[in-house]
């Protein structure tokens, strides 16, 4: 659950301060300290990646349909686009083009897509909120994830296999987030809606923890 905090906190702030405790179920999730860890071969970090193309495909379809839209518009920066970097990591990890149509999205992937693709229709501020949950954690602790991948299985430093989470137009990081949580300080909404993003920031973290939680359960038998 998202503890409602306190309405003079810049918005920022205050999606970050609802968050914190799902931030850190996330990234101790049995999943992700597995797979840092070491005890999880290459494919594990390859079956996240694939499960990461099927997001990414939603938030950046929807992206070209909000485009101008007065409250998401303003967070769509290209140079943030994921797809095509997720691409050639998969094309690294599977042989190039080898995987194309043969991925299945796991039920929670799919669950958190179609979330994605119904805000992006009808909410905009939903879809900040799913914007900043993924890209703003890409931009900080998907470094954590690029560097560990990169000594646990060998890929080249910000290579491919690990290309998703190298920003190269972002040369500078973190005056990039300053920039993004200025834009989230100056989102045209009230403090109601700002509460309601702030939840579905929530409910975006549990769509993630979702995901790992399947990708941790063991396959089916007979599979
Ligand atoms: C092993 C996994 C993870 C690690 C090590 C990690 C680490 C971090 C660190 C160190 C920061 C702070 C960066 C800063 O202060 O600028 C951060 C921020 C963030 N992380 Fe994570 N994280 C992980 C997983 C996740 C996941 C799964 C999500 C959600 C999908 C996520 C979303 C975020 C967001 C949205 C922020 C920005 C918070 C803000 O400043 O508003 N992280 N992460």
């Amino acid at each position: 659950m998202t503890s409602r905090p306190p309405a003079h906190l810049p918005f920022s702030t205050l999606i970050r301060d609802a968050t914190k405790a799902q931030h850190t179920r996330a990234e101790g999730s049995t999943f992700m300290s597995d797979m840092l860890s070491g005890r999880l071969g290459v494919e594990a970090f390859t079956r996240y990646t694939e499960q990461l193309w099927f997001v990414y495909r939603a938030l950046e379809e929807a992206a070209v349909r909000l485009d101008g839209d007065p409250v998401a518009g303003p967070f769509l920066r290209r140079e943030l686009f994921r797809l095509p970097s997720l691409e050639r990591d998969l094309d690294h990890l599977h042989g190039s083009g080898a995987w194309r149509g043969t991925l299945t999205p796991l039920a929670a992937t799919e669950s958190y897509a179609e979330r994605i693709a119904q805000v992006a229709s009808d909410w905009p501020g939903g879809y900040v909120a799913h914007h900043y949950t993924r890209y703003l954690g890409d931009l900080s602790g998907g470094q954590v994830v690029r560097g560990t991948a990169e000594k646990n299985w060998g890929f080249a430093h910000k290579g491919d296999g690990v290309r998703f989470y190298v920003f190269e137009d972002i040369p500078n990081p973190a005056a990039f987030k300053r920039g993004y949580r200025e834009l989230l300080d100056s989102v045209p909404a009230d403090d109601e809606e700002k509460w309601r993003i702030a939840g579905e920031c929530g409910r975006a973290f549990s769509l993630n923890t979702a995901v790992f939680e399947e990708l941790a359960a063991p396959a089916p038998a007979g599979g």
